[in-house]
C-alpha cells in the first residue's frame, strides 16, 4: 500500500516553509558572501546561492499549482521565525555560516526527507519529482555538517500577519580575500591600461609572464564582479524573484570564471592566486552607485566592451596556437551575453520598462568613463 500523502493544504505549509528557509538562506547568503575571505568557501556559497535560488523558483511555482500564494505564502510561526532570526541576526560571515549549514540546511534536508517519505507518489508527483532534486542538492550543500530533528515542514503558517521583513547589512567597505592575498590601493602595478582599452590599441597578453598576471588580475576581477551582483541582490529585496534568480546565476558564473582562471593559472602557467597584490578601487567606484547605475556600468558597458576584448583576445591566441587559453576566452564571451542583458532587463524595469530610458542612461553615465571603462575622475 501507498502511503496515504498529506492533504493539499498540509502539503502547501511544508512548501511555505522551505520558502522561507531558502528566501532566507538566498538573501543573507548574498549579503555575507563578500565578507567571507576564504576563495574555497566564496565559490561555494556562489554555487550554492544559484542553486537555492532555483530551488525557491521550483517552490513558488508548486505553491501556486496548489492554489497558494506564491510570492508571499503566509508567515513563518514563531518556532521557524527562530531558526531564521538566528540566521539574520549573524554579527559575522563565519556565524552566519554556521547557522546556514549547521542549522538551517540540515533542517531543510530532514523537512524534505519526511515529506518524501509521507508523500502519496502518484496523487502527489509532482512534488515526488521537485523534492527529489532539491533534496539531493542541498544533502551535498550540507554533507560534513550537522543534523537537524525537529521537522519545520509541519509548523503551522501565519496568514493573517505582516511579512516578514529581511534585514540588510550595512553597505560593503570592500570586500575581503584570503589573508595570503595582498590587497593595495592600486592592485597590481604589472597590469597596464593598454590590456584594458578596445580597439587597435589593446594589447592580448601572449607572453607568460604577462599572462600570469593578466589571468591573476582576471580572478579578482571575477570575484569581484561575483560580489556585486550579490550585494545587488542582498541590497534589493524589494525587486521581483526574477531579478534574484538573475543575480544568482550571475554570482555563480562569475564564480565559476574564477574557478577557470584558478585553475589554468595552476595548470598551466606556473602561478597561484596571492602571488601578486589586488586592488579595489574599480569595484568601489561602482559599488558607489545605485542599483540603476551599477547595472548601466557594470553590466551595460564594462561587460558589454569586456565581448570585444575577450573575442579580439581569443582571435589572437588562436592564431598562435594557445588554444587552451584562448578556449577560456570563448566561454567567457559566451556567459556575457546573459550578464549585459541582466543589465538591459533590470535597468529597463527600474525605468519603468523603457529599453530606450536605460540605453540614454548607460549613454550619460559612460561619458564620466575613462577609455579601459574606469571613472575619469579616479
Ligand atoms: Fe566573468
Ligand atoms: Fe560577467
Amino acid at each position: 500500500m501507498r502511503p496515504l500523502g498529506y492533504d493539499v493544504d498540509d502539503n502547501a505549509t511544508r512548501f511555505s516553509n522551505y520558502f522561507h528557509v531558502l528566501r532566507e538562506l538566498v538573501h543573507l547568503t548574498n549579503g555575507w558572501m563578500p565578507l567571507e575571505p576564504s576563495w574555497e568557501r566564496k565559490y561555494a556559497l556562489g554555487d550554492h546561492v544559484h542553486d537555492d535560488a532555483r530551488a525557491l523558483t521550483k517552490i513558488k511555482r508548486r505553491l501556486y499549482e496548489l492554489r497558494h500564494p506564491s510570492e508571499y505564502p503566509g508567515s513563518p510561526s514563531p518556532a521557524l521565525a527562530e531558526l531564521l532570526d538566528r540566521m539574520a541576526n549573524a554579527t559575522s560571515a563565519q556565524e552566519y555560516l554556521t547557522v546556514a549549514y549547521t542549522s538551517a540546511k540540515p533542517a531543510l534536508v530532514r523537512a524534505m526527507r519526511l515529506h518524501l517519505d509521507t508523500l502519496d507518489p502518484v496523487a502527489d508527483e509532482p512534488s515526488l519529482r521537485l523534492l527529489t532534486q532539491i533534496v539531493e542538492r542541498q544533502e551535498r550543500h550540507t554533507e560534513r555538517h550537522g543534523r537537524f530533528d525537529a521537522d519545520i515542514g509541519a509548523l503551522p503558517v501565519q496568514l493573517r500577519t505582516e511579512p516578514r521583513e529581511l534585514r540588510i547589512l550595512s553597505p560593503l567597505d570592500e570586500p575581503l580575500r584570503d589573508d595570503f592575498v595582498e590587497v593595495t590601493e592600486s592592485g597590481d602595478p604589472y597590469l597596464s591600461r593598454d590590456l584594458y582599452v578596445n580597439g587597435a590599441e589593446n594589447h592580448v597578453p601572449v607572453e607568460r609572464e604577462e599572462q600570469q598576471h593578466f589571468f591573476h588580475g582576471l580572478m579578482d576581477a571575477e570575484l569581484s564582479a561575483a560580489e556585486l551582483m550579490a550585494r545587488n541582490s542582498h541590497e534589493h529585496p524589494e525587486m521581483p524573484w526574477d531579478f534574484h534568480v538573475d543575480m544568482a546565476r550571475q554570482n555563480w558564473d562569475e564564480v565559476r570564471h574564477a574557478r577557470l582562471h584558478d585553475l589554468l593559472m595552476k595548470d598551466e602557467l606556473g602561478c597561484a592566486w596571492g602571488d601578486f597584490p589586488v586592488g579595489f578601487s574599480y569595484f568601489k567606484s561602482i559599488y558607489a552607485y545605485d542599483l540603476l547605475g551599477r547595472l548601466c556600468l557594470f553590466n551595460g558597458t564594462s561587460e558589454q566592451r569586456a565581448m570585444w576584448r575577450h573575442s579580439h583576445r581569443r582571435k589572437t591566441l588562436m592564431e598562435l596556437g594557445q588554444e587552451r587559453v584562448a578556449l577560456v576566452f570563448d566561454y567567457l564571451l559566451a556567459d556575457e551575453v546573459p550578464h549585459v542583458r541582466n543589465g538591459v532587463r533590470w535597468g529597463s524595469y527600474l525605468l519603468g520598462g523603457s529599453e530606450r530610458a536605460y540605453r540614454d542612461k548607460v549613454r550619460e553615465l559612460r561619458a564620466e568613463l575613462d577609455e579601459t571603462g574606469a571613472p575619469a575622475s579616479a
